[in-house]
């Protein structure tokens, strides 16, 4: 019989970290080798801790310096070799530096139909608030690849979320989320397998 070797997954976060979660219970043939996070405190690391995934948290405060700083993402990304690193609310733009070396192996979710609500300033609730502002009857999930544009790199796969007339901004955040969970898993196994 053929071993299939597990894919070495690193995933960057800084929130809640359910993304986080959900792939790190449920991803076929890969391994969640690292947690790369900007925030000692966020809920994502406590899980890191609580399950002893391997973490390193690089921010200002440690790294007051930016070139240092980016030269930390690259000494820790190189040491532990990964073969995809996953964006899962990271609220930090990724350095040019890390783009270059790890081009096409750097994913992003974003909870909207890209291009629709991307970019600057389309983060979080803030996304679905502008959804609900716009009127608009769908919505969705987008997985794409990262390049030095936020939003902007390539789309891998996306999927739409209906938009119900009673909605708000939490309601659907919570719908997207789910559909989130699901895409970027089915993403991920797909790579890994
Ligand atoms: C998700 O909505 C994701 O699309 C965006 O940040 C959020 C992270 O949520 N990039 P969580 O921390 O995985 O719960």
């Amino acid at each position: 019989m053929v071993e299939i070797k597990n894919k070495r997954i690193i995933v960057f976060a800084s929130g809640t970290g359910t993304n986080f979660i959900n792939l790190y219970n449920n991803v076929i043939n890969g391994k969640i080798i690292l947690l790369v996070s900007n925030n000692p405190n966020c809920a994502a690391v406590k899980f890191a801790i609580q399950n002893k995934i391997d973490i390193s948290i690089i921010n200002t405060y440690r790294f007051p310096i930016e070139k240092n700083k980016n030269k930390q993402y690259e000494i820790v990304l190189n040491s532990y070799k990964p073969d995809l690193i996953l964006l899962a609310g990271f609220m930090k733009k990724i350095p040019e530096n890390i783009i270059a070396l790890y081009n096409n192996k750097i994913i992003n979710i974003h909870p909207s139909l890209l291009p629709k609500f991307g970019g600057k300033g389309f983060y979080g609730i803030k996304v679905h608030e502008a959804v609900i502002k716009s009127g608009d009857s769908f919505t969705g999930v987008t997985i794409h690849f990262v390049n030095g544009k936020y939003d902007k790199g390539l789309v891998i796969m996306q999927e739409h979320v209906l938009v119900d007339k009673k909605d708000n901004a939490i309601t659907l955040s919570k719908k997207v989320l789910k559909k989130e969970y699901e895409l970027y898993l089915k993403v991920v196994n797909l790579f890994c397998k």
